[in-house]
């Protein structure tokens, strides 16, 4: 045979082609061509595992990788050639491109594999090297919330619980929580990549390929560090595109909180931090407003990529075992997802890092002695009383100064002692804002030297990781 009746890759049991708007809700390739390098990697490897049992020879594995390269190269110079192309999907753009090069030999490339192993593949090749890549990116965000902390060292933050005042910490320690919830990102981003880390091919479109390839040396030539254990799971399994956007849902959801909380501050009610030009706009209509539309934005998108799980969560729902065309659905969500946290954290990284913080009025606003109530509670525990009742009596401290309209601290000694007679001078001086922060310096706490090492132990980590921006 040296000629066929159509280019497709499914045409001969067919009588009449399919209909022609059904046909536009099938194809793929306007968003599946994303994972052409991947396609062409796998067909190198494939070629290369066809020889290997005699379907091909050397000579024709040769002239096959050249075509791939040509082809290769034709994508980068001629970006037209696909979105002008007429090809179901990626997998029938690179077969009709390789008949195109090579004529019939490349009929044989499709020996005894399928396009659902194909997919399989090409996506988590593709979803290996955007997990590395969002590491990359989310540790840069991580090294600038560690810059800032350690560029702020010593500035005192009111901390708040319920958005109440509650404790002085330092702004360092704030910066460095939400630190801590990117590494734990990082964490999840490298699972996501190790998910995907298994290499589909010899599964066949369910049964296994019939012909003995080396699947080891298959997946090592991809880059893939293990085999796929099932042919019929490899073929449906989705779970690593499930870990990669848990991976991004959990990026976005601390985003959204770095972005509520730059939000508040930028505010006038705050006013502690300054919103740099780079990452904000003008109103049209009121000269004198500077908004803060970089965190709003991201915190806004966070919505969109929760919904690229939950939307691939509700694809996998009920789809029974083997390879289903609703699997179909995995790529668009994720790959709009990919995108939009890879700007996200680029602009946090930004923002972050050109975030310049008013320092004098941190200092005013975590000198509110509202705060070094609890001090109080445990300077009389540190004096023999019970927590409980401490914590009664600081409160009742607490509301006399209320009544008499000033703050805890200015109220006369006397009337703290008609209320607890083991308040003393002493006792009163372990109620200041310093020495607040200097008994914090346990492992975790925010005591300027538990902070200078947890600075210490995140970079640390950091470089371990090779992860550094
Ligand atoms: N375009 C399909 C997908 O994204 C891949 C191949 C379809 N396989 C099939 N047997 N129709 O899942």
């Amino acid at each position: 045979m040296t000629d066929r009746k159509d280019d497709k890759l499914w045409g001969g049991r067919f009588d009449r082609g399919p209909d022609k708007v059904f046909d536009e809700f099938q194809r793929s390739f306007s968003f599946d061509h994303r994972l052409l390098p991947f396609e062409l990697a796998v067909n190198r490897a494939w070629t290369k595992a066809l020889q290997g049992v005699g379907i091909l020879t050397g000579e024709e594995v040769e002239q096959i990788h050249a075509a791939l390269d040509r082809i290769d190269d034709r994508i980068a110079a001629t970006p037209a050639w696909i979105a002008e192309s007429d090809a179901e999907d990626l997998h029938h753009f690179t077969e009709k491109a390789l008949v195109e090069e090579l004529g019939p030999l490349a009929w044989k490339v499709h020996t005894g594999r399928s396009r659902n192993e194909l997919v399989a593949a090409d996506f988590r090749l593709f979803v290996m090297e955007a997990a590395a890549s969002m590491q990359r990116r989310a540790a840069a965000l991580v090294n600038a919330l560690a810059s800032q902390a350690e560029h702020y060292l010593g500035v005192p933050l009111a901390g708040m619980t319920h958005m109440q005042h509650a404790q002085p910490i330092l702004l360092s320690h704030f910066l460095l929580a939400h630190a801590e919830a990117f590494s734990r990102d990082l964490a999840r981003l490298a699972h996501a990549a190790e998910s995907a880390d298994a290499c589909p091919m010899g599964s066949g479109a369910l049964a296994g390929c019939s012909f003995p390839v080396d699947r080891q040396a298959l997946a090592r030539d991809l880059g893939f560090s293990r085999i796929t254990a099932n042919s019929l799971d490899a073929v449906s399994d989705r779970d690593f595109a499930l870990d990669y956007l848990f991976a991004l849902a959990g990026i976005a959801t601390h985003l959204s909180r770095l972005a509520e909380d730059s939000v508040l501050f930028a505010s006038q009610e705050f006013a502690y931090a300054i919103l740099p030009d780079e990452y904000a706009t003008g109103s049209s209509l009121m000269p004198q407003k500077k908004n803060p539309d970089s965190w709003e934005l991201i915190r806004g998108k966070t919505g969109r990529i929760t919904a690229a799980l939950l939307s691939l969560l509700t694809t996998l729902k009920g789809l029974p075992s083997s390879y289903q065309r609703d699997l179909q659905e995995d790529k668009e969500p994720l790959f709009a997802a990919h995108d939009q946290v890879a700007a996200m954290l680029e602009i946090a990284a930004g923002a972050v890092s050109k975030t310049q913080y008013d320092t004098d009025r941190l200092r005013r606003v975590a000198a509110d002695p509202a705060l070094l109530t609890t001090e109080l509670a445990d300077a009389l525990v540190r004096r023999g009383l019970p927590f409980r009742r401490a914590h009664d009596l600081a409160g009742l401290i607490f509301r006399e100064a209320e009544r008499q309209k000033r703050p805890w601290t200015e109220l006369p000694l006397e009337d703290i002692r008609k209320i607890a007679p083991e308040v003393d001078a002493a006792a009163l001086a372990e109620c200041t804002l310093a020495a607040s922060l200097a008994r914090r310096n346990l492992p975790g706490g925010t005591g300027e030297e538990a902070v200078r090492a947890a600075i210490d132990l995140l970079k640390t980590r950091l470089s371990k990781r090779g992860a550094t921006a």
